[in-house]
């Protein structure tokens, strides 16, 4: 296997020759073993049409190659160059209000056009000719950040009229499941079939319609990734293939993304302004990414200095110890390289104020002192790159619940995302792993499995859960869980429609509070809560919680069911993060499983393990210094601080 690796990304295109072996160096001293390259820089290796200039590029990966620095490669087509738009402006996306995307900043490309796959095949084979067996190439990232985002040209817009046909055959069908009668709007042709061009707001668009339009962009993403992938494979089958993920407003189905891939990689700028309120730790976001393929995955971009610029307004920069801090955090969780953003932050382009390890002054400072203490640390831990994470607990994740829920608004505040991370926050803070997996991924190896507001019913999902029970995990169901059919559309039954029997209890009314807050009472405890309250009428289950405000002050709010030889909770409301601690406890005292409640707020605990070894993880993710007793050891942290300890298994 592998030895963990530290990186940065990198761009000669920018520096110019001259500086790129004193660069090496420089990388070389601080103990970087690889570097990431190209992603932006197809202009200058096919600067006209039809001209290639690679040879740049080979010297910069043979140069960096011989300080022992490797090199990712990246397929150049996020930005293709300003000729190919000029000459083929059908390449560019177009917006919901009908206009081509302006081309002079960047992800300006329509994955779906014709032409531009040509374009893209025909970059990707040069470079596969001229990288062809090239020892210091380690693997590929496609393109970069690729998003979901709806393209409205002709081409998308006939492509989602196939889609259509595919799924559903005929107009009659679609004007069935789509409930077209609404509004008047039943198609009596093909051509009627657009995109969500428009003024109006998204949510003011049919529902069904609109979880298709998603599905066809995010397949239409994946399609534009496979394509590249297996352009790539035909020269390259042995080099791990990525792209470099990021959460963003019109997420791809990570799942599908990476089905084919054969690495998750995923780019990490975590916050260390760290809120008194909320559950912002990073870890939620990496412990998604280990799920994706259930197993360990990279960082291709990892902060490395103050963020901002274009973006947002300049942020602080990362304190003492963040750097090195958030990067171990991110291997903590599974991470077996990470790539700092980026080797030296750029003097011009509009991108100059987010920084990288060095500053545009290109003089070593603290930010390279911290990296170069990073990769000392590494270097130090033999055999961590063999092992990973095992988890009791595991979180359901389904993003056709992401997509329906963002694009039609629940109460104020309310995010499906969040309410995965409630009961992340809460299980991790008593020193637990936790898995985050796709919905439909199998479920023997946990003793508890979450899964929060399974709002878009999934058969295999709710079958796979009522096995799970039966044969005595426990299962955790949250407010908004089996409202909508595959088809977005509501389910005329009591909710949670699909999970009734294992619940034991139905909701019998609800109440989308928003910003306001309500109170549950639970073990004469009172917690807030707020967003979203469910009425619940119980069946066969026990009352856990009851409101304590409002017409329904008494009610059920939470309850508990034996169901098969396991239990199921179901939350009807969403709380504070002292309720889900409470809960969590609560659940893990059920199943007798080993935790601790000797951590302090914001000390995150993971272990790496194989058969052999494990490697405690024990990270400040505070601003503030911590010091705690944990089984009889007085331990010490600074702020952001990594300890790992390293432990023999006894067998
Ligand atoms: C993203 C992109 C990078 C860069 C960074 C910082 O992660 O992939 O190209 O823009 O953000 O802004």
């Amino acid at each position: 296997m592998e030895k963990i690796k530290i990186g940065v990304d990198y761009y000669p295109e920018r520096w110019g020759e001259a500086m790129w072996e004193s660069d090496a160096v420089r990388m070389k001293e601080a103990g970087i073993k690889v570097i990431r390259m190209a992603e932006f820089a197809w202009c200058k290796v096919e600067p006209e049409e039809g001209r290639f200039e690679l040879d740049w590029l080979v010297r910069a990966v043979n140069l960096f190659g011989s300080y022992g620095i490797q090199t990712i490669l990246c397929t150049p087509t996020n930005c293709a160059p300003l000729w190919l738009y000029e000459k083929y402006p059908e390449t560019l996306q177009v917006q919901r209000d009908g206009k081509r995307t302006y081309p002079g900043v960047r992800s300006h490309r329509c994955y779906n056009s014709p032409i531009y796959r040509l374009f893209v095949e025909r970059i990707i084979r040069k470079m596969s000719r001229v990288f062809a067996g090239n020892p210091y190439v380690a693997a590929w990232q496609i393109d970069n950040e690729v998003d979901a985002a709806f393209c409205c040209c002709d081409v998308c817009a006939e492509k989602f009229r196939g889609w259509l046909k595919e799924k559903y055959g005929t107009l009659d069908e679609i004007n069935r499941v789509f409930g077209n009668e609404v509004w008047s709007g039943s198609y009596s042709s093909w051509t009627q079939i657009q995109p969500p061009l428009g003024d109006r707001p998204l949510v003011q668009y049919n529902p069904a319609y609109l979880l298709d339009f998603q599905r066809f962009a995010s397949d239409g993403v994946v399609e534009y990734v496979r394509f590249q992938a297996n352009l790539l494979r035909e020269t390259f089958p042995d080099l791990p293939i990525t792209t470099n993920t990021w959460y963003c407003d019109y997420m791809p189905d990570f799942y599908d993304l990476f089905e084919e891939l054969d690495i998750c990689s995923y780019d990490n700028y975590p916050s260390f302004e760290i809120s008194e309120e909320g559950y912002s730790s990073h870890a939620f976001h990496l412990d998604m990414m280990r799920g994706v393929k259930r197993r360990n995955f990279w960082i291709m971009e990892q902060l490395g200095g103050a963020i901002g610029g274009c973006w947002m307004p300049m942020g602080k920069t990362p304190r003492p110890g963040v750097l090195k801090g958030m990067a171990l955090q991110a291997i903590a969780h599974g991470a077996d390289q990470v790539l700092h953003f980026r080797w030296r932050s750029s003097t011009t382009g509009a991108e100059m104020y987010w920084h990288g390890i060095l500053d545009q002054n290109n003089i070593p400072g603290r930010k390279y002192r911290e990296l170069q203490d990073l990769c000392r640390t590494i270097e130090k831990q033999k055999g961590l790159e063999e092992t990973t994470i095992l988890s009791k607990v595991a979180i359901l994740c389904s993003f056709d619940s992401e997509y329906a829920w963002k694009l039609q608004t629940q109460a104020e505040g309310f995010y499906y995302l969040e309410q995965l991370q409630a009961l992340h926050a809460a299980f991790t803070g008593y020193g637990l792993n936790v898995d985050i997996i796709h919905e439909e991924a199998p479920l023997d190896e946990y003793e508890i499995v979450a899964a929060p507001a399974v709002y878009v019913r999934n058969r295999k999902t709710a079958r796979q859960l009522h096995k799970f029970a039966e044969k005595g995990g426990m299962v955790i169901l949250t407010a908004r869980s089996g409202v909508k059919d595959e088809n977005n559309n509501c389910i005329m039954e009591a909710m949670p429609a699909g999970y009734r029997e294992m619940t034991g209890c139905q909701v019998e009314e609800y109440d989308g509070i928003g910003h306001e807050t309500n109170t549950v009472i639970m073990d004469g405890i009172a917690y807030p809560v707020t967003q979203w309250c469910e009425i619940l009428q119980v069946d066969r289950a026990e009352t856990i919680a009851v409101y304590g405000g409002e017409f329904y002050a008494g009610a059920p709010a939470v309850t508990r069911n034996r169901y098969g030889a396991g239990s199921v909770y179901y939350i009807g409301t969403v709380g504070k993060p002292s309720f889900y601690e409470a809960l969590a406890k609560k659940m893990l005292e059920e199943k007798k499983m080993r935790f601790t409640t000797e951590l302090p707020a914001r000390v995150e605990m993971t272990v790496r393990e194989n058969d052999e070894k494990q490697f405690v993880f024990l990270f400040n993710n505070d601003k503030k210094e911590k010091r705690f007793v944990l089984e009889g050891t007085t331990i010490e942290l600074q702020p952001f601080e990594m300890k790992i300890q390293e432990k023999i298994k006894t067998k």
